[in-house]
């Protein structure tokens, strides 16, 4: 936020609740789509370079595979900057991404992308088969998740996909969330947190069956899931060991999220006694990562500029700004350097790897991370 909107802010209330029959985590509180995503809309997919990688190879898999062949037409919803259609266009695949964040939507026609900036829904697909014809494969990665009116996305799938065609999506896996107490991926954008069970209830309910998963490890553990209509693809195996590990570690059992509920309390606790440590023996604490993760660990943990003095972002969008709620000021990394600080809080903790190796000078130089799942620890 710009430093004149102080005061001007809204806040919404944070919470989950599971379903007692499909456990299908969600949030209870809805902030509405057009309030986040729209032209101010900062987040952009090519900014990690693990995210470039792999976007890139899960394009190339479906130029072999799925659109393979003359005619072939992909959607992808959630295009943002247009990373993984790129290659799909230099492959001159028909193609049409669709995203309502209209600066994300330019970078992605500079590109040679073709964009409808627009939210998917029930309507838009309509539309979309109307103006071009069945899609082969609708693909959405990190989005389904982000969506309020999921069953409209899946409705609208269901009128736009060919009859022998795929929806793939793929979001952050709620498993790895709770082993690993990633409490920061809940924030306003994450209003679903998909399961293997969860998914394919949501398939089943709109015609659709579950026909494979696959586990990623981006952003901090993310789950690839492939739709089809019922009987036109074979289940890959993949579906029902997954179903069994997630029924061995009671993933679906209101009792288990109330667990990982009292792990982040503890985390909270441990965590703000290390900064106030730190604070008053005269080290400098900075955040890294000013991503929309920090924002429910400051306000959370009751983080301000008294404990971390700024956050380094690489995106260009957030410098000079302030993070809401927390007001903690957002820097440029080229000032990282200057000196460095005692200790870096990284709230990136889904680009760790890449974030640590890029800034290893930090750590040569004597400087130490603090990260604070699944446990607060110093590397
Ligand atoms: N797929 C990209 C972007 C994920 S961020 C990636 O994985 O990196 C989520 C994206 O979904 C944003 O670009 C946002 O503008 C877009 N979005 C939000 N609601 C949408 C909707 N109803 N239909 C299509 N895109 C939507
Ligand atoms: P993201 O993973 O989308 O987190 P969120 O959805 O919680 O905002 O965003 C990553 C943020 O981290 C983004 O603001 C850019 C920043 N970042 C860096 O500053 N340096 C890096 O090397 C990487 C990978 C990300």
């Amino acid at each position: 936020m710009k430093p004149a909107e102080v005061g001007r802010e809204v806040f919404y209330n944070l919470a989950l609740g599971i379903c007692s029959s499909c456990t299908m985590v969600q949030q209870l509180e809805t902030v509405p789509g057009n309030v986040v995503f729209g032209s101010g809309y900062p987040y952009r997919s090519s900014g990690s370079a693990v995210m470039r990688k792999h976007f890139e190879r899960t394009a190339q898999r479906f130029l072999n595979h799925e659109l393979a062949g003359a005619g072939r037409f992909v959607v992808e919803i959630g295009s943002n900057d247009g990373v993984f259609l790129k290659p799909i266009s230099e492959a001159a695949v028909a193609h049409l991404g669709v995203d309502p964040s209209q600066r994300a939507a330019e970078l992605a026609e500079d590109e040679g992308v073709e964009v409808l900036v627009d939210f998917f829904d029930e309507d838009t697909a309509g539309q979309i088969r109307a103006t071009h014809g069945p899609a082969d494969v609708v693909y959405a990665a990190n989005t389904l998740s982000h969506l309020a009116d999921l069953s409209s996305a899946l409705r609208g799938v269901d009128a736009l996909l060919a009859d022998r065609g795929v929806l793939v999506f793929e979001d952050r896996y709620l498993g790895d969330i709770v082993t690993d107490t990633r409490f920061d991926q809940i924030y306003d954008e994450h209003f679903s947190f998909f399961t293997v069970r969860s998914a394919q209830a949501a398939a089943a309910r709109h015609g659709f069956e579950l026909v494979d998963v696959k586990r990623l490890t981006v952003h901090g553990g993310s789950v690839r899931y492939t739709l089809a209509r019922p009987g036109v693809r074979p289940q890959n195996i993949n579906v029902a060991e997954l179903l069994s590990q997630e029924r061995a570690k009671g993933l679906g059992d209101p009792a288990t999220m109330l667990a990982f509920a009292e792990r982040v309390q503890r985390v909270r606790g441990r965590l703000v006694r290390l900064l106030r440590e730190l604070r008053e023996s005269g080290r400098q604490v900075v955040g890294y990562g000013a991503t929309s993760k920090s924002a429910t660990v400051t306000t959370y943990c009751g983080i301000g500029p008294d404990l971390v003095s700024c956050i380094y972002d690489g995106s260009p969008a957030k410098h000079g700004k302030l993070a809401p709620g927390s007001h903690i000021p957002v820097r440029s990394p080229k000032t990282f350097s200057d000196p460095y600080p005692d200790y870096a809080l990284l709230f990136a903790g889904n680009h760790a790897d890449e974030i640590i190796a890029k800034e290893r000078a930090f750590r040569k130089g004597g400087g130490r991370w603090i990260l604070y799942s699944p446990e607060v620890r110093i590397v």
